[in-house]
């Protein structure tokens, strides 16, 4: 059976400010979806709703893999259930090396009736995969030894996404990219090795600035956020007009949705 992420009606806010204002958004296992909009329209908002992240409150509306019900679910459960996401401000644990970080993910989810205290998967073949995944990525086998994301530069942490991506093969992966500080060999390690790992296994949701990101990664599906909804959804036709026209048009399309935001930035500032 094919599997589904799907987003119905989403909710979200964080503290008193509602920030997602209902957003659907069904993603089948082997798509590839881009969701682009302004600074502020609340994409990364959507990556952290379905992380789980606890300052992120859905106040409406579901998220369910398989139809099975996960807005209330702790994100551990989520990983176990095939969900990976890499986050545009990447966690830094120091204390925690990669290899052991990567041992136990590995392990959760490949064994999701594991109780706690039972044992990780061997060492040896552990270290063995991860060694040939690493070489596959051109990524220094030091790195293994190093804490976790700890002084690594951006593009050393888009490798270790990628690498995470690799080792634990997600049925669904939601990737929130920075846009700025990396350079292009970076954003094509991103690129290339999301497009080596994706395939029909694997439903993915980019959320990007980077036209190099996508093409590499042609989206079937588009989605435009503004002002906490889709507005619009579209094919690699919708992602190629927003890189070359920005937002201006998008705006002109919806007034309601533009004024609206608007009044919320104002009640901001
Ligand atoms: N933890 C938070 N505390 C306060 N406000 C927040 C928080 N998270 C998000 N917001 C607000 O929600 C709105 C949407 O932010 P979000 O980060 O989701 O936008 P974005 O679409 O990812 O933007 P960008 O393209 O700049 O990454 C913004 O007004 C932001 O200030
Ligand atoms: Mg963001």
């Amino acid at each position: 059976m094919s599997s589904v992420l799907k987003i119905s009606d989403l909710h979200v806010s964080v503290g008193d400010t509602p920030i997602l204002k209902g957003v659907n958004i069904e993603i089948g296992q082997g798509e590839i979806h881009a969701l682009m909009g302004p600074n502020g329209s609340g994409k990364s908002t959507l990556a952290y709703a379905l992380a789980g992240h606890p300052n992120y409150t859905v106040t409406t509306g579901t998220i369910e893999v398989d139809g099975v019900n996960i807005t209330e679910m702790e994100a551990d459960e989520r990983a176990r259930l095939g969900m990976f996401l890499a986050f545009q401000y990447p966690v830094v644990i120091p204390g925690v090396k990669v290899a052991d970080f990567l041992r136990h993910a590995v392990t959760n989810v490949r064994n999701p009736d594991r109780k706690e205290g039972e044992g990780l998967i061997g060492m040896r073949e552990f270290r063995k995969e991860l060694r040939s995944r690493m070489t596959e990525l051109g990524m220094d086998h030091e790195f293994a030894r190093r804490y976790l994301n700890d002084g690594f530069s951006g593009g050393e942490k888009k490798r270790m996404e990628i690498l995470q991506l690799a080792m634990l093969q997600p049925r669904f992966a939601i990737l929130d990219e920075t846009d700025s500080g990396l350079d292009s060999d970076a954003v094509r390690v991103v690129s290339e090795g999301l497009a080596r790992l994706s395939g029909p296994q694997m439903g993915v949701l980019i959320i990007t600035h980077h036209e190099r990101l996508l093409e590499f990664n042609t989206p079937q599906f588009t989605h435009v956020m503004l002002g906490g909804r889709i507005v619009e959804t579209g094919d690699a036709a919708l992602a190629n007009e927003l890189h070359s026209n920005g937002y201006a048009e998008v705006r002109k399309r919806h007034p309601q949705v533009a004024a609206e935001e608007a009044a919320a930035e104002e009640a901001i500032a």
